[in-house]
């Protein structure tokens, strides 16, 4: 059912540290740093020859990603985005398989404006993952 890896998600303390890392000392192309409000971080995308990281800071109050950033203080690996080519379908399947999926089980509208859902770490092997419709 998983396709391409589409992410690979890094929450970091500092963003522009971070930025400074991935261009200077690993020699990546890095974007700019971008607010998304809705989705409660800034991020800044690295460009890879077969994939993207993005680099998640927390934005607001009540971004999803505060506690995380508590708990892990320098930063640590969020979650990994699998793409899919139908989202619904691949609800379904993972519904079928028992995977427990985060919230109300409908997808939402992820980073990139397309649909997205989130997989419960514990049936993943620790690993938070996330599934796009590519
Ligand atoms: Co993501």
């Amino acid at each position: 059912m998983i396709g391409r890896l589409n992410h690979v998600a890094i929450v970091v303390p500092d963003l522009a540290a971070a930025a400074q890392s991935y261009a200077e000392t690993l020699g990546a192309t890095v974007s700019k740093p971008i607010e998304m409000p809705e989705h409660g971080v800034t991020t800044i995308f690295v460009e890879l020859p077969n994939s993207k990281i993005e680099l998640l800071h927390p934005l607001g109050e009540d971004s999803p990603i505060a506690k995380y950033l508590e708990r892990n203080p320098d930063g640590g690996m969020h979650h990994i985005c699998y793409e899919v080519d139908e989202i619904m379908a691949a609800r379904d399947q993972l519904f079928a398989k028992g995977a427990r999926i985060l919230g109300d089980g409908e997808p939402r509208t992820g980073a990139h404006g397309k649909p997205v859902l989130f997989l419960h770490p514990k049936d993943f092997c620790g690993t938070l993952i996330e599934v796009e419709q590519a």
